[in-house]
């Protein structure tokens, strides 16, 4: 079969998005993502109602992604899905029904690790190209779920050089949110007013962590200590100051980050960085970049924002690769909510 005539349909749910794209080789043909909103009234994920949503969102966004890549389910070659890491109900809708769905068409099953997904999303081609960052380079993949400094010296040999040890950084951004009285999910909101305050007027503690690792949960107690603290003194202080708030704490998440990247470079002398994760969209963690890349003469790579979040074209990419070297899935796999990235 010519490589331009692979067609994937590819199946993610790990979190609280379903998703279903479609790729001809590289390309993406469609890329559906269902939003689960349920969760904003709870302040964050409640596993049970995820996997409803995905059980009410799987068939119309599956559907949906084939109306928009004009594809009829005989063409495809293979189906996709995220097998773990997440949520184990979560991963069961997914999982469940690419299964049914490649045993009903007789084409070959693929399980994808949700979080090297993240990272072979920079292969998705793009105006043409779809080269991605040349191995290796580091990855560091930052969302609601996940904080990781990946090595990855070829699209299926990777190595977590450092990992959060307690919140993702995603989750920093949404606890501290949430401490300043903000909707969830809070991170872009940080980042809103973050952009229109003065980040050097208050300062807060960046932890201390051995090597590569991350910690962000003392973060998350200064800033609660702070903000009892202030507001014992004036009730409106959050309000007549949130913007430099904002900008304070997103100077600091940034700073852990990127210093934490500029370790991994120089322990590794690879100065290619790829960053990936709902967390990317961040601008102060992008003008970071954009500076690192004068300052320590790195090449970065970030990809377009509805590849960062979770979707399934990174499911499809991966599927992709897969499809080549001819590494399918029995139908007896089963989802793995603890999937490391190293298989
Ligand atoms: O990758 P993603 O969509 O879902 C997973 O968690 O897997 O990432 C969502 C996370 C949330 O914590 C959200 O607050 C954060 O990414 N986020 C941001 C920004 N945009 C999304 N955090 C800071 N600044 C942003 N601009
Ligand atoms: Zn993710």
């Amino acid at each position: 079969m010519k490589r331009e005539k692979i067609n994937i349909l590819a199946i993610e749910s790990s979190c609280d998005d379903t998703s279903a794209a479609v790729l001809r080789g590289k390309e993406v043909l469609s890329n559906v993502v269902a939003t689960q909103k349920i969760h904003e009234e709870y302040g964050g994920v409640v596993p049970e109602l995820a996997s409803r949503a995905h059980q009410q969102h799987i068939v119309p966004v599956v559907h949906q992604a084939l109306a928009k890549a004009n594809m009829d389910k005989r063409e495809l070659s293979a189906i996709a899905f995220t097998r773990g890491p997440g949520l184990m109900g979560s991963l069961l809708v997914g999982t469940s029904f690419a299964k049914s769905l490649a045993m009903g068409l007789s084409v070959p099953l693929i399980e994808v690790n949700h979080m090297q997904a993240h990272i072979l999303a920079h292969f998705i081609a793009e105006d043409g190209d779809g080269d991605g960052p040349q191995f290796p380079f580091l990855a560091l993949t930052i969302s609601g779920g996940h904080t990781q400094i990946v090595l990855v010296r070829d699209y299926f040999d990777m190595e977590i050089l450092g990992e959060t040890l307690d919140d993702a950084v995603g989750e920093a951004f949404d606890k501290s949110a949430k401490l300043l009285g903000l909707p969830y999910p809070g991170g872009p909101l940080v980042d809103k007013y973050a952009r229109q305050g003065n980040p050097d007027v208050f300062s807060f503690p960046k932890p201390k962590v051995k090597g590569l690792d991350f910690s962000f949960s003392g973060l998350k107690t200064s800033i609660l200590y702070f903000v009892q603290r202030e507001t014992a003194k004036d009730p409106d202080f959050i309000k007549k100051n949130l913007k430099d708030i904002c900008a304070s704490i997103q100077k600091t998440i940034t700073g852990i980050l990127v210093d934490k990247l500029k370790k991994a470079s120089k322990q590794t002398g690879i100065d290619r960085i790829a960053i990936g994760g709902g967390v990317s969209a961040n601008s102060g963690i992008r003008k970071a970049l954009q500076q690192a890349e004068k300052d320590e003469g790195w090449t970065t790579y970030i990809p377009k924002f509805e590849y960062c979040t979770d979707n399934a074209a990174m499911i499809g990419i991966v599927g992709y690769f897969k499809y080549l070297e001819g590494s399918f899935a029995d139908q007896a796999v089963s989802a793995k909510a603890r999937y490391g990235i190293d298989g």
